[in-house]
């Protein structure tokens, strides 16, 4: 059966004490009005992840993400964070090649490989995001653009890899912008990257693996997008930085 996700991305957003107050107010709205089989997630930033683990380790209603992870083990990493350390408090997937890490920090198709195979080392699933920017869009390019980073990064992982990994198509066009992708647009990319990892991996593994829709979703737009075939959920930015918004977003199946 191929899981629901909804996953917030806090991105570099909140103070401690804010940080711990979303959760917790999270952690109680999903108590209270959510019963169903959506795995949540929370992404926060790196310095707030061992104290909201203390809140999400042996809580089924809540699961554990981090930002970023270092291709690396361990060593001489100045600034750096490995899998290890991440498993050690709890964290149980990554955000892995968020466009905003591919633009602003440079992180090419091999470093993201590295860093899922990092990740995998340590039992974090992977959460791989791509997504076109607005000229392969407006050019019409948009399905090559996604089948090649899927093919640069994603194609050397196995089968048991591969098995760990979820998907997250993010237009860059559509994040921070107030500009969703149509639910009809939406399910014909999470159908042509389903149908792409048909062919690198087998057909049931890409039957069975998460695709999550971001960019612009929120409480008004989630039902009409996870409505689609492909869609099996969604990576929300701003939306998550409201705990009535985020929660409502899960609700949205
Ligand atoms: P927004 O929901 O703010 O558009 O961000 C989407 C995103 O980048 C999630 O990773």
């Amino acid at each position: 059966m191929r899981k629901k996700i909804v996953a917030g991305n806090w991105k570099m957003n909140k103070t401690y004490e804010e940080a711990l107050s979303l959760v917790s107010e999270i952690d109680n709205m999903l108590k209270d009005e959510v019963s169903g089989d959506v795995t949540v997630i929370v992404t926060p930033p790196f310095p707030f992840l061992h104290a909201v683990g203390k809140l999400t380790q042996g809580n089924d209603r809540l699961h554990l993400a981090a930002q970023n992870v270092s291709e690396h083990e361990s060593g001489a990493y100045t600034g750096e964070v490995s899998a290890a350390m991440l498993r050690s408090v709890g964290v149980e997937y990554v955000l892995v090649g968020h466009s905003e890490r591919r633009l602003y920090h440079h992180e090419d198709a091999q470093t993201l490989y590295k860093k899922m195979k990092a990740a995998l080392a340590q039992g974090i699933k992977p959460i791989f995001c791509c997504g076109e920017p607005l000229e392969e869009r407006d050019a019409d390019r948009h399905f090559e653009y996604v089948g090649q980073q899927l093919k640069d990064s994603i194609s050397y992982l196995s089968n048991e890899e591969f098995d760990q990994v979820v998907i997250a198509y993010e237009p860059i066009w559509a994040i921070g912008t107030g500009r969703t992708a149509s639910s009809q647009q939406a399910q014909e990319m999470h159908a042509y990257i389903r149908e792409q990892l048909s062919r690198m991996f087998d057909a049931e593994a890409a039957f069975n693996c998460t695709i999550l829709y971001g960019g612009s979703a929120n409480p008004g737009n989630a039902k009409d997008l996870f409505s689609k075939e492909d869609v099996d959920g969604g990576l929300i930015g701003g939306a998550s930085l409201k705990s009535r918004d985020f929660t409502d977003i899960v609700k949205s199946f």
